[in-house]
């Protein structure tokens, strides 16, 4: 699908609810399947993503009905599938079920669209052999074949910071004898080792180590908070056009996500926070935030992690900051679901942003004028559909965004809740 976006000559004010957070959903459909009894999930996201993950626990015998809230009554344990299980595009689906189904009693075989069979698994495959599981891929890429095995724990140094990664191997630890030590370089996203503590994992967590030992899940009902990746489209629109305000309701706000907001506050934005409060273990708020003057920034390090999924639109961003925002220590966005690196950069380029690509980052150059007027690509990615929607409304000349049907993976809800707080 094609989406022609226009410059907004008049601000965005109003007030929006940040649907729910992707990542969270994925953990509560799949912990929750793996406890013995009745869970209720409340919000769960209505992406692609966490659909597909549900879609999976139901093939794997769990009985899950969704009307407004998720229900999920299930034995405690799963049953073999007889196809195999399709994760569509999303990377966490596939890396969570193969540390899962790595230690069951049954074979399986997980398969994923396009992007996902191009995205690298031997991070997971590698680790999880080492604790004795037996997983066949095509040099590391999906489809997985994976062999049921009886897993041991291990003490492992992961070289990169994965949330992913670290959330498959303590859900192989869950399952194996003794204990499983995972260490990462900087702290990813913590929501496994929040949730599976919440319902009763026998879990400890220490800087940037995280221990698990093997336990029972116990059945909850969670809420879920909005999702702060969603969040940032829509507080770079009210930072980048002239006299905006807006408010996000009900955004999650645990500071192994909150990297947008300190690059904001770097970059000398003007927001607050409203209204803070905690659901299920995770901090959520309020943000207001007003179209601001901005400065570039140096963004590397430890607060990659806590904003990885927000660099294409920090891009955005950083082209209307005066001076050179620096990018770096990001290279593992070139293994998402496109090279966000190279993307982004090519078709900000497009533009007309002063934006130029390195090995592991990228540099802009602001504040610059984008001029537009031409179609941009989305590479199958829908963080960088929105992203590119974001550029389009400070664009002198209307812009077209191919393949923008993308978005629905993680936010199908996006255009909607653009036309409530936009009054052209
Ligand atoms: C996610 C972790 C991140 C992120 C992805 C969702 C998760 O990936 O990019 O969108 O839910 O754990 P990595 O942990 O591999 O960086």
């Amino acid at each position: 699908m094609k989406k022609i976006v226009r410059k907004l000559n008049s601000p965005i004010k109003g007030q929006i609810k940040i649907p729910a957070d992707k990542s969270i959903s994925h953990r509560a459909v799949i912990f929750a399947s793996l406890a013995k009894g009745k869970s209720i999930i409340k919000n769960f996201s209505a992406g692609k993503d966490p659909l597909s993950s549900l879609e999976i626990c139901k093939k794997l015998g769990v009985n899950a009905e969704l009307k407004n809230d998720l229900i999920i009554n299930s034995d405690g344990k799963f049953t073999p599938a007889k196809t195999p299980l399709d994760c569509g595009n999303s990377g966490t689906t596939m890396r969570f079920f193969t540390g899962i189904l790595a230690g069951q009693n049954f074979n399986s075989v997980l398969t994923g669209d396009e992007s996902l069979s191009k995205r690298p698994m031997k991070r997971v495959i590698d680790p999880l052999t080492l604790m004795g599981a037996d997983i066949q891929g095509k040099s590391g890429f999906a489809p997985l074949q994976i062999f049921g095995k009886k897993l041991n724990g291990i003490e492992y140094k992961c070289p990169l910071s994965s949330a992913q990664v670290k959330s498959s191997i303590l859900l192989a630890g869950l399952q194996a004898e003794g204990k499983t030590v995972f260490h990462e370089p900087f702290l990813s996203r913590n929501h496994t080792e929040k949730m599976l503590e919440f319902m009763g994992a026998n879990i400890q967590t220490r800087n940037c180590t995280t221990i698990i030992e093997k336990s029972e899940l116990s059945p909850c009902t969670f809420e879920i908070c909005g999702d702060i990746s969603s969040a940032a489209y829509f507080m770079v629109m009210s930072a980048i056009v002239p006299n905006s305000d807006i408010i996000l309701e009900n955004v999650g706000l645990n500071p192994t996500r909150t990297g947008i907001l300190e690059v904001l506050k770097l970059m000398g934005a003007d927001f607050e926070i409203l209204d803070k409060k905690e659901l299920c273990k995770e901090p959520s708020g309020d943000i207001r935030i007003k179209f601001s003057n901005l400065k570039g920034v140096t963004i590397e390090g430890d607060l990659i992690p806590k904003l990885i999924d927000e660099i294409p639109v920090i891009a955005v961003l950083a082209t209307q900051a005066e001076g050179k925002t620096v990018i770096k220590d990001a290279q593992d966005l070139r293994n998402k679901e496109s090279d966000r690196i190279k993307c982004t950069v090519t078709e900000l380029k497009k533009l007309g942003a002063n934006i130029e690509e390195t090995q592991d980052g990228m540099i802009i150059y602001g504040k610059t004028t984008l001029k537009g007027g031409c179609e941009v690509e989305t590479y199958q990615d829908h963080r960088l559909a929105m992203s590119l929607f974001c550029a389009g409304l400070i664009c002198e000349k209307e812009i077209s965004i191919n393949g923008f049907d993308w978005v629905n993976i993680s936010f199908p809800e996006f255009e909607k809740i653009f036309e409530t707080i936009f009054s052209d």
